[in-house]
C-alpha cells in the first residue's frame, strides 16, 4: 500500500489467498482427484473472508496451537489479537479420507469448487474449550453455541488456495456491485481523500438509533462505511437482500453521498457478543477504517450479554494492540421532550419520554402493513420493510 496513510491491517500484512493464471489452472485440474470437503454456509463465508484478506493475518483455517491460544487468551499463538477461532470442522467420515501433509478440495454447499487446502493438521474439535470461552455460555439455545455443537468433531488446519468465492449455482443476489474486498475499500478511501473512516456493522435495517450512531460518527470522521454483514444469519433475522434495499433507500434520502460508502461484509454471524465485537473491529481495520461503532449489546442475542460487555472487552487489551478505535455509544432512543435522538449521556431520563419498540413488536406492525412511528424508523425504510413483510416470502419468514 504505497503512500497510503490508512491504518495497517491486523498483524501488519493484508492477506490475499486468491490464485490466478497457471497456478489456478493447475489446482483446478488436480482438485477432482483430491478428497472432497463440502463446506457449510458458515465455513463458505469464512473461506471468502480469508480469501480476500478480511481475516488477515489468517491464511487459512486455524491449527491446534492457534485454536487453543485464541480460545484461552484471545490471541494467535504469535500474540496478534484474534478473539474467535476460524475453523474447518469435519465429521468422522470426512476425516477418514484426509491425511496431514496432503491436500483436499473445498466445495461450496451448492457444489462449486472453491479452493484447495494444504492439510497441515487434523486435530480433535475441543468444543468444551471453544464454547464457554467464545460464547460465555454453554446454553444450546444460543444460536452460536448450537452451530458449533452441530459441527464435526475434527478440525482441519492449514492455508487455503482459493479459485473463486462466487458460487455458480446458488440463486439470488450476490451484491456484486457492493462486494468490495479490503484492498478495494482501501483504494476507495484513498481516492476519496478520507484519512479517518468510521465503520458501522449491522445485521438489521437502519432505524433511527442506528442512523444516529452513524451521523455522530460522521461528525468526527472524514467518511462513513456502512458495512452490513450479509453472510449467514439466524432464522428470524431480516434477509440481506431486503436490508440492502433499506440501506440504499436511507442513504438516498438521509445521507450525504460524498461522505458515505455502502459495502457488504460476507461474514457469518456468530452472536458471540463481546468477542464478536472485537472480531468485527479487527476485520474493519483490515478494510482500512480507523474507527468502529460499538453500541449497546453489539452482536448479542437474547440476554446472554450485558448491555455494554461488548464495549468493555476492548479495555482488556493493551493500548495499540487493536489499531482501530472503538466508538462506544450508549443506548440511544428518540426523546419526545427533546424532539431528537438522545442517550443517558445527553438527556435526563423522564418517565415515558423515550420511544422503545421491541423487534417482535416492529415485525408485527410491518406484517399488518403498519409503519412503526417515524421516531423509530424512517418512513421510506418502513415502506421497504412493509413491502417485504406483507409479501408471500416475508410472511413466511
Ligand atoms: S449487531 O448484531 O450488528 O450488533 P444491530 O444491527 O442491531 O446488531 O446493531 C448494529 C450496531 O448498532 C451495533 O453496534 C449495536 O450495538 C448498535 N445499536 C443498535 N441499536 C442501538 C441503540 N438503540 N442504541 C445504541 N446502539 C445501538
Amino acid at each position: 500500500m504505497s503512500r497510503s496513510s490508512l491504518i495497517e491491517p491486523n498483524g501488519g500484512t493484508l492477506v490475499d489467498r486468491m490464485v490466478t493464471g497457471a497456478e489456478r489452472d493447475q489446482l483446478s485440474g488436480k482438485a477432482g482427484s483430491l478428497p472432497a470437503i463440502h463446506l457449510s454456509d458458515k465455513q463458505a463465508c469464512d473461506l471468502e473472508m480469508i480469501a480476500i484478506g478480511a481475516f488477515s493475518p489468517l491464511e487459512g483455517f486455524v491449527g491446534k496451537e492457534d485454536f487453543e491460544s485464541i480460545c484461552t487468551r484471545m490471541r494467535l499463538a504469535n500474540g496478534v489479537v484474534w478473539p474467535i477461532p476460524i475453523t474447518l470442522a469435519v465429521d468422522d467420515a470426512v476425516k477418514a479420507t484426509l491425511a496431514a501433509g496432503s491436500q483436499a478440495a473445498l466445495y461450496h454447499p451448492d457444489g462449486t469448487l472453491l479452493a484447495v487446502i494444504d492439510v497441515e493438521e487434523i486435530y480433535p474439535h475441543d468444543k468444551k474449550l471453544e464454547i464457554p470461552n467464545v460464547f460465555r455460555t454453554e446454553d444450546e439455545a444460543h444460536p452460536g453455541v448450537a452451530a458449533v455443537m452441530a459441527e464435526g468433531d475434527w478440525l482441519v488446519g492449514g492455508p487455503i488456495h482459493v479459485l473463486t468465492v462466487t458460487p455458480e449455482n446458488e440463486p439470488g443476489e450476490q451484491f456484486t456491485e457492493h462486494r468490495l474486498s479490503p484492498s478495494m475499500t482501501r483504494e476507495a478511501f484513498d481516492k476519496n481523500g478520507w484519512k479517518t473512516i468510521a465503520a458501522f456493522q449491522t445485521r438489521n435495517p437502519i432505524h433511527r438509533a442506528h442512523e444516529y450512531l452513524c451521523k455522530c460518527s460522521q461528525e468526527i470522521c472524514d467518511g462513513l462505511l456502512i458495512h452490513p454483514l450479509v453472510g449467514e444469519t439466524k432464522p428470524g433475522d431480516i434477509p440481506a437482500d431486503v436490508r440492502m434495499d433499506c440501506y440504499t433507500t436511507i442513504i438516498e434520502h438521509y445521507f450525504v453521498d460524498e461522505r458515505t460508502m455502502l459495502s457488504v461484509m460476507p461474514a457469518a454471524m456468530r452472536y458471540a457478543g463481546p468477542r464478536e465485537a472485537v472480531l468485527h473491529a479487527l476485520v474493519r481495520q483490515n478494510y482500512g477504517v480507523s474507527h468502529f461503532i460499538v453500541g449497546r449489546d453489539h452482536a448479542g442475542v437474547g440476554d446472554y450479554y450485558g448491555t455494554y460487555d461488548a464495549q468493555n472487552i476492548f479495555d482488556e487489551f493493551e493500548p495499540g494492540e487493536i489499531g482501530v478505535i472503538p466508538l462506544k455509544f450508549e443506548h440511544a432512543a428518540f426523546s419526545i421532550k427533546a424532539q431528537g435522538m438522545v442517550s443517558a449521556k445527553t438527556f435526563p431520563k423522564l418517565e415515558g419520554d423515550q420511544i422503545f419498540l421491541s423487534g417482535t413488536k416492529v415485525r408485527e406492525m410491518l406484517a399488518r402493513g403498519e409503519r412503526p412511528p417515524k421516531e423509530f424508523s424512517r418512513e421510506e425504510v418502513a415502506d421497504v420493510l412493509i413491502k417485504w413483510a406483507t409479501s408471500e416470502v416475508g410472511a413466511g419468514a
